[in-house]
């Protein structure tokens, strides 16, 4: 995700330091080249060799290290970055840097920096409300600086209160969207995802192995793509996606009805879930008790959630460009097909759920995209994120072209 990206990660003298190491690890597993510049103060947090052995490259302190100077120097390090991140980010350096003072290689560096800068906040409730903090961080936003707030909660100076550190994996998703093309901003994106669990008792259920792996990373790549993001998921054992609205359903015709709740607002549905066909025709109140050898169960169809989009009247509200998947074991491209035209789509991805490297339960996916106008793309083994990435791609072009 990160890959190739060079990212300068200052790192300010608060108690939230020692999350900074958290960050680093998230940024470094995406494939992140990490430099480090440390404050002074935030030495004595945390020792500089636990950010060097954990990026990998030697960490700045010194503005005045010639040694160091001549090997990379602050100006070399600020024009080589893609992004500049400052976590935790204390009232001291925001209101340095909002003021133009440029005194050791935290400032200095970010002064010289032609990189988006995002700041990450900590400090004690009192200075966070302090108008002079807020004006410098009004200052800064304005002049196009990003900032992710911090969040409330018990402080480590004993106060309750707004001002601690936002989630390592929230500054994370704010680094990567930071990144990000914007090409889905003033788009509004409703993906399902997960299985349906249709009950037959209080104690039992009918449902299937989607793990919701392929929606979540729809969901989190258009976020970071800019779009407005609903995401009505079945349950699954997934972290919510920073920024999503999410919609949490058990059975079809709760998603039917969630679905339905958001269309009207909605530019693109996307229809990852894989949506039990058939519900019990009756729910026992009590757990049912064995008796005889054998047990049947009576089922009744779920409506089709897809086909209803499909073919319902928009009247005057634009119709969404309506893209679902189909889950085959065989004849992949002639079902898939054959449910595009059904259903009425704009598009369908069609995936092999019978293969051990892609559908149901793993990190990659292989799949066809089939279009209405006949075209169709093929993409090879790559991870969920990834196809995300494509099948949004393809979207976006359709979008542009209506
Ligand atoms: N779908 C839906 N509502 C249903 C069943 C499916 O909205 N009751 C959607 C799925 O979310 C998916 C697409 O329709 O985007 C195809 O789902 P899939 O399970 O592959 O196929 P089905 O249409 O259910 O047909 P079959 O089970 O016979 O293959």
């Amino acid at each position: 995700m990160l890959v190739n990206k060079k990212i300068i990660l200052g790192v300010c003298g608060g108690i939230a330091a020692y999350k900074a190491i958290e960050l680093l690890r998230l940024l470094t597993k995406a494939g992140a080249d990490v430099h480090i510049i440390m404050t002074r103060a935030a030495q004595e947090f945390v020792a500089p060799l636990t950010f060097q052995t954990l990026s990998s490259n030697p960490v700045h302190t010194e503005l005045f290290n010639l040694i160091a100077e001549r090997e990379i120097g602050h100006i070399s390090l600020a024009d080589r970055a893609d992004l500049f991140m400052v976590v935790p980010a204390t009232a001291n350096i925001i209101g340095k840097i909002a003021a133009g003072i440029a005194d050791d290689m935290l400032t200095t560096t970010v002064m010289a920096t032609k990189a988006p800068v995002l700041f990450a906040p900590a400090m004690n409730v009192n200075m966070f409300t302090n108008p002079i903090y807020r004006e410098n961080e009004q200052k800064l936003r304005a002049l196009g600086y990003l900032f992710e707030a911090p969040v409330s909660g018990s402080l480590a100076c004993g106060w309750e209160g707004e001002g601690k550190l936002a989630s390592p994996e929230v500054i994370f998703e704010a680094a990567v969207a930071a990144l990000t093309k914007k090409d889905l901003t003033g788009r509004t994106i409703l993906v399902t995802a997960g299985p349906t669990r249709e009950e037959i008792d209080p104690v039992r259920y009918i449902s299937n192995h989607s793990s919701g792996k392929m929606g979540y990373a729809l969901a989190r790549a258009a976020r970071r793509r800019g779009a407005q993001v609903v995401l009505v998921t079945g349950p699954t054992a997934l972290a919510t996606p920073v920024g999503v609205t999410v919609v949490p359903v058990m059975s079809a015709m709760e998603m039917q009805e969630a679905v339905m709740a958001h269309v009207a607002v909605c530019d693109v549905v996307i229809k990852a879930a894989a949506v039990a066909d058939y519900r019990p025709a009756t729910r026992n109140s009590t757990k049912i008790k064995k008796k005889a050898d054998w047990a049947t169960i009576e089922l009744v169809r779920n409506p089709d959630i897809l086909a209803g989009l499909g073919g319902m009247d928009y009247g005057l509200k634009h119709r969404p460009f309506l893209v679902g998947f189909a889950a085959e074991t065989d004849a992949l491209t002639e079902n898939a097909a054959k449910k595009l035209s059904e259903k009425k789509l704009d598009m369908i991805v069609a995936n092999d759920v019978s293969q051990v490297d892609a559908g149901f339960n793993v990190d990659t996916n292989r799949a066809v995209l089939l279009f209405k106008d006949g075209g169709s793309t093929l993409c090879e083994l790559m991870s969920k994120e990834q196809l995300a990435g494509t099948i949004l791609d393809q979207i976006i072009a359709r979008l542009a072209e209506s």
